[in-house]
């Protein structure tokens, strides 16, 4: 959760919530921006809508049950035909940094096996180059190797620590999160490549060539972005 207003994200999740028709497998991504895309879900199956969702974390399967989206598990779904989900940067070319919640792992399966992967933010998200730290979720035992590894790769990790507990952030698949600073990432698939190929990562926080637009909520509409 960073930086825009609550009307930015929600003009941006509520357009993009307009795009799914009834029949659909919806993706529902994670985070602030999202949630305002669940509710407007939420509201359309009240009147009619018949959708069933997938939701990418436990906090957005809580609020999708909340508001009465009919919902499936992952594991019962072949494909997805719309996947809304948030970022926390998005460039030109709609490769993004996400995990800031610690769900990319899900979000990222979600989004690849959907038809239409469709972002919304607000403009704080938008940047030139992916300048953020990249979240690397890692099997607990591999956390020492793997920050290793990132060293080597020219990054600094640094283990996600809990706000409300004494000790690390553990994911919904009870694994941990390195937080790794990489400064501007000049080109985002070749480190995505890497950061891949590295054993004990469960999967990083780079989306390379998901994403089919980009819906950043304004001050006073929606900028669509292909
Ligand atoms: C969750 O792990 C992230 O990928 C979120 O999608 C991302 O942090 C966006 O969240 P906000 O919409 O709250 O900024």
């Amino acid at each position: 959760t960073t930086g825009g207003s609550d009307d930015q994200k929600r003009r941006a999740a509520e357009r993009a919530a307009e795009l799914v028709s009834s029949g659909e497998t919806v993706g529902l991504g994670t985070g602030s921006t999202t949630a305002f895309a669940i509710r407007a879900l939420g509201r359309a199956v009240d009147g009619g809508l018949d959708v069933r969702g997938v939701p990418t974390s436990f906090a957005s399967r809580e609020l999708a049950r909340d508001v009465g989206i009919p919902l499936a598990s992952l594991d019962e779904v072949a494909s997805v035909d719309i996947a809304i989900d948030g970022a926390d940067r998005l460039d030109a070319d709609l490769n993004l940094i996400k995990g800031g919640g610690a769900a990319h792992a899900r979000e990222k399966i979600v989004a690849a096996a959907a038809s239409r992967f469709v972002v919304v933010a607000d403009p704080s998200k938008v940047a030139e180059t992916l300048d953020r730290s990249v979240p690397l979720e890692v099997l607990p035992d591999a956390r020492t190797v793997v920050a290793g590894a990132v060293e080597e790769l020219g990054g600094d990790p640094e283990l996600r620590r809990a706000e409300r507990k004494d000790g690390p952030v553990v994911t919904d698949n009870g694994n941990l999160v390195l937080d790794c600073e990489f400064g501007r990432i000049a080109d985002p698939a070749s480190l995505a490549a890497d950061l891949s190929a590295t054993p004990g990562v469960v999967e990083h926080g780079l989306f390379v060539g998901l994403a089919d637009e980009a819906y950043v909520g304004t001050d006073d509409g929606v900028d669509v972005r292909r």
